[in-house]
């Protein structure tokens, strides 16, 4: 900012306000057709061991070449992640695929077809090319290939595949706008990209292919049904499993929370609003209460598309509670039904 000084001549002088000392740079793109200058420099920062957080179809990610152990180290840092918690590896076309795993079951080539590029992880073998610190020292690696047109052409940029959990403190509500990331990640990472809102609003459909049978490990927006349709039957996780056997950390029961304390009801009629400043969330028409109420879409996709948004914004509105209605318990819920049962989960 310009300061008059006392004889009259115009100085630059550094002012630094509360939140203002921030390292993030935050880059504006089109998420349609990003500016390749943007992406070009952005890709040059992940060669160089940066991190840099961009939008995908799902949610935000937080970006590091796979490849680069120390780099990957840094992702766990910034989101004070338990570093045996693996991370999800986005890579564009067969080549790149290939360095990260030595194996391509039928399956997987079946499902690629139907759904990649796209919200589905597979778990699979992974190569030794891997670094340990990307797979949780683990045997196996998960793989995506995005379709948001942002995270490909950073790939493509970058060179590499990038490793990239979802852009948010360990624990807290994933990120589906740039405003989100800034809120857990602000000075922990070197760029973001603003590619706007994140379409999904839910992170992808984790399968792990590396066992007998094929087994959901987390749902998400592709359900059981639609991978069904391809490869026939699939497990599915069931339960909470203890961490001494996690498969994977999204079954970890606190997750995704907010940070107000967030409950769930079957129906409205179960709410109890004497006990201070309630938000409510639902779906469907609920009567007069002395609530802040949210009304999402009644469908599976359009509630998640928006389910962290508002509760991102609700978690800033200094509520006592969130209060959320419970959606149906039918399988084209089965994913939002997922995250909801962890953000309102109580540790005691
Ligand atoms: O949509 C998404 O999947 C987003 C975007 C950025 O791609 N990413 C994301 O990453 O949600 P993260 O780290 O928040 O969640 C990755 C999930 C975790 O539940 C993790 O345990 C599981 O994938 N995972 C990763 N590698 C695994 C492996 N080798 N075996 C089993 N589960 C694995
Ligand atoms: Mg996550």
């Amino acid at each position: 900012m310009y300061d008059n000084i006392s004889n009259g001549e115009w100085r630059v002088v550094t002012v630094m306000f509360a939140g203002e000392n921030r390292k993030t740079a935050v880059w504006k793109v089109n998420p349609v057709s990003p500016d390749p200058t943007v992406i070009a420099r952005a890709g040059q920062i992940l060669q160089e061991g940066g991190l840099i957080a961009f939008p995908t179809e799902t949610v935000y990610g937080l970006g590091a070449n796979s490849f680069d152990a120390n780099a990957v180290s840094s992702i766990y840092t910034a989101k004070g992640r338990p570093s045996r918690n693996p991370l999800i590896v986005h890579f564009v076309g067969e080549e790149m695929r290939k360095r990260l795993s030595p194996v391509w079951p039928p399956l997987a080539e079946k499902l690629a077809k139907a759904f990649w590029p796209g919200p589905l992880t597979l778990v699979l073998p992974k190569s030794p090319d891997v670094p340990d610190v990307v797979t949780g020292n683990g045997p196996t690696v998960a793989i995506r290939e995005p379709v948001h047109p942002v995270a490909r052409a950073l790939i493509l940029a970058a060179t590499c595949p990038i490793a990239a959990p979802s852009a948010n403190r360990s624990n807290e509500l994933s990120p589906t706008l740039a405003g989100h990331v800034l809120r857990g990640l602000d000075g922990r990472i070197d760029v973001l990209l603003d590619g706007g809102p994140c379409a999904a609003g839910i992170e992808s459909t984790v399968l792990d292919l590396s066992g007998e049978r094929p087994r959901i490990l987390r749902p998400g927006p592709l359900s059981r049904e639609m991978l069904e349709t391809i490869i026939g039957p699939v497990e599915i996780s069931g339960g909470h499993l203890g961490e001494a056997h996690l498969p994977s950390p999204g079954m970890l029961l606190k997750h995704y929370s907010p940070r107000t304390p967030t409950v769930m009801v079957r129906s409205p009629e179960e709410l109890g609003f004497d006990e201070g400043h309630l938000a409510v969330v639902t779906f469907g028409p609920i009567g007069n209460v002395p609530a802040t109420v949210v009304v999402l879409p009644g469908d599976p996709a359009g509630y998640a598309a928006e389910i962290y948004a508002r509760l991102h914004e609700l978690d800033d509105g200094r509520f006592d509670r969130i209060v959320i209605v419970e959606p149906p318990d039918t399988p084209a819920w089965a994913a939002v039904r997922d995250r909801l049962k962890r953000a309102t989960h109580r540790a005691d």
